[in-house]
């Protein structure tokens, strides 16, 4: 797929990029997720740009996961090879030495939660909900959910939310430390601007050792652990159960 599926602008010193697949609730398939990739890179390389905010189009969805439909019919080779590719990205987001804010404006669900995880900072609406619903389709989280879920909320209300599937509220994900601010709708992009512009004014080498540092206290290294346990889902009868029931919308049957 080559059509674009994000948009950027950049203003200020802030490029916002866009999930542009709102009526697929911004699902992310692997092509949009090189894009984000790509976008990430420009962050890196480009100097008139001093931070980033990752938002998803329309009033629904941040990103409510990977895209189902795509994955539903990969072997486990495939399955590693998309993990993989997604913890490289979502890796970039978090080592960039510029801040990288998600502007939660929706469902972040699975790969969206994890993305909106790796970046630095988390800004929800009042709309906000959030969940790690791999589970219900025979998958665990493969994009860094089991490792970064724990490190915001600690591990016991991680096991509860990545094993029972739950969704959370925007008010819930602030009290858990999931979220750093839940503002209205309409002043979602503002807030994150503010904090941002807030930011460029101090030193950027100091904000990037910053950055560098505070990553460097998460370092138990389960991320390897989760690439082999989400290849090794797919292919099974409980994948093939949980992916069939989401395409054919009805609810999966495990046992
Ligand atoms: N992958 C692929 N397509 C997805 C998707 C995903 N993760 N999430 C939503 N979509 C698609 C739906 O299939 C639907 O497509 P269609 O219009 O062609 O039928 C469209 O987006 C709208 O979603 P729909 O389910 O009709 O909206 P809703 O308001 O009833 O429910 C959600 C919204 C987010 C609760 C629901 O879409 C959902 O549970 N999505 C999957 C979440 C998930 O399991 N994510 C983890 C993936 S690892």
């Amino acid at each position: 797929m080559s059509q674009k599926q994000l948009k950027t602008n950049l203003a200020e010193g802030i490029l916002t990029i866009t999930i542009d697949r709102a009526d697929k609730m911004n699902a992310l398939n692997i092509a949009l997720i090189e894009e984000l990739g790509q976008a990430i890179e420009e962050v890196y390389e480009n100097d008139q740009i001093y931070g980033a905010i990752i938002t998803g189009d329309g009033e629904k969805a941040f990103a409510a996961g990977a895209d189902i439909a795509e994955f539903a019919n990969f072997s486990p080779v495939e399955g590693r090879q998309m993990s993989e590719k997604g913890h490289a990205v979502f890796n970039r987001i978090e080592a960039c030495p510029k801040p990288i804010v998600a502007a939660v404006n929706g469902f972040a669900l699975g790969g969206g939660c994890e993305l909106a995880m790796a970046c630095h900072m988390r800004i929800a609406s009042e709309q906000a909900r959030f969940g790690q619903p791999e589970v219900n389709l025979g998958i665990i989280p493969g994009y860094g959910g089991t490792q970064r879920l724990p490190l915001l909320i600690g591990k016991g209300k991680a096991m509860e939310l990545i094993m029972t599937a739950d969704m959370v509220k925007a008010d819930e994900a602030l009290r858990l430390g999931l979220v750093n601010h839940v503002v209205e709708s309409g002043e979602l992009m503002a807030k994150c601007e503010e904090i941002l512009q807030k930011i460029f004014s101090k030193g950027p080498a100091a904000i990037a050792g910053v950055i560098r540092c505070v990553n460097a206290f998460q370092k138990a290294d389960g991320y390897p652990l989760e690439i082999e346990g989400f290849a090794g889902c797919f292919g099974t009868d409980e994948f093939k159960e949980g992916t069939t029931a989401f395409v054919e919308k009805r609810k999966a049957s495990f046992r």
